[in-house]
């Protein structure tokens, strides 16, 4: 019970790896505002959460809109106290060529997935600061530290690894951690769409992956859940890939070397 007494934020709550984290950390005491722009989501979720006995409170939360973000920071303290622990785990992916990529998409896949972070992480921080204790997890993605298509969402996802580092920096001092995690594909609701179109699109994937499979959000939810414990109380600003060894190399590239003439071997 790791979190026993601790209120968390999880953005995104309703669905695919929000939903694990929020059932995660109930699962270990902590109480849990399950917050999603589709308010039917985070119900649903919250009332799973309290079925199976644990502390929830559902908010239909649009993290691009200030107002919503501050509502929910007050319903969570009202409600429970003030915020321990808050993943940003809410983004959007708009699926769409470079070139067709209008305005609108772009403005909305990076506000969700950037600018949403931002607001949330403003508006815990100074109820973090005035406790001298608090947590921030951001969740990122391989695609900020690499080409996987999605521009505006890997745009947005790399700017998650500065807000970290900027955030881990300046609140440091006031005993604020600020961690992301860059997770690689994961079996979530998000790729629904694309797997109805292409049924066989994770085994191909998984060829990609040294360990041969893609995620689980179970996967990813161990590594949140140490990064928010005081198991990992030193550290802060980091980013932690957790993608089944995808990030750490090409073995197609480097066996298209090998065969390669021999002074091309380094
Ligand atoms: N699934 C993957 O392959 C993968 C890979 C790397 C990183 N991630 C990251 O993991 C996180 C969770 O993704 P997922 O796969 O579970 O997605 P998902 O689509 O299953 O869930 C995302 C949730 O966010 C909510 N949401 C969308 N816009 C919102 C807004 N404006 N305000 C509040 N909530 C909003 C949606 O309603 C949905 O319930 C995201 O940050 C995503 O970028 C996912």
């Amino acid at each position: 019970m790791r979190f026993q007494g601790c209120v968390a934020i999880i953005t995104g709550g309703g669905s695919g790896l929000g939903r694990v984290l929020a059932h995660r950390f109930a699962a270990e005491g902590a109480a849990i505002v399950v917050a999603d722009v589709v308010g039917q989501r985070a119900r649903a979720v919250a009332d799973e959460i309290s079925e199976a006995g644990g502390k929830s409170l559902a908010q239909t939360t649009d993290v691009t809109r200030a107002a919503d973000v501050e509502a929910m920071v007050m319903a969570a303290r009202d409600e429970f106290g003030p915020v321990d622990i808050l993943v940003n785990n809410a983004a959007q992916a708009t699926d769409a060529d470079f070139l067709d990529v209008g305005e609108e998409t772009w403005d909305g896949d990076v506000a969700v997935t950037l600018k949403g972070s931002f607001l949330c992480s403003q508006a815990v921080l100074a109820d973090m600061t005035k406790n001298g204790s608090g947590v921030i997890l951001n969740i990122s993605s391989v695609n900020a530290l690499g080409y996987y298509g999605n521009e505006a969402y890997s745009a947005a996802k790399a700017g998650i690894l500065n807000l970290t580092r900027s955030l881990a920096v300046r609140y440091g001092p006031f005993g604020v951690r600020v961690n992301a995690i860059a997770p690689g594909t994961l079996k979530t609701p998000a790729w629904e769409q694309r797997q109805q179109k292409d049924p066989g699109v994770f085994e191909r994937v998984a060829k990609w992956y040294p360990l041969g499979r893609v995620g689980e959000p179970e996967d990813v939810a161990g590594a949140v859940l140490f990064l928010a414990s005081d198991e990992a109380a030193w550290i802060s600003g980091a980013v932690l890939p957790v993608d089944g060894g995808l990030t750490a190399g090409n073995m197609q590239m480097m066996q298209e070397i090998i065969k390669g003439p021999k002074d091309h071997i380094q």
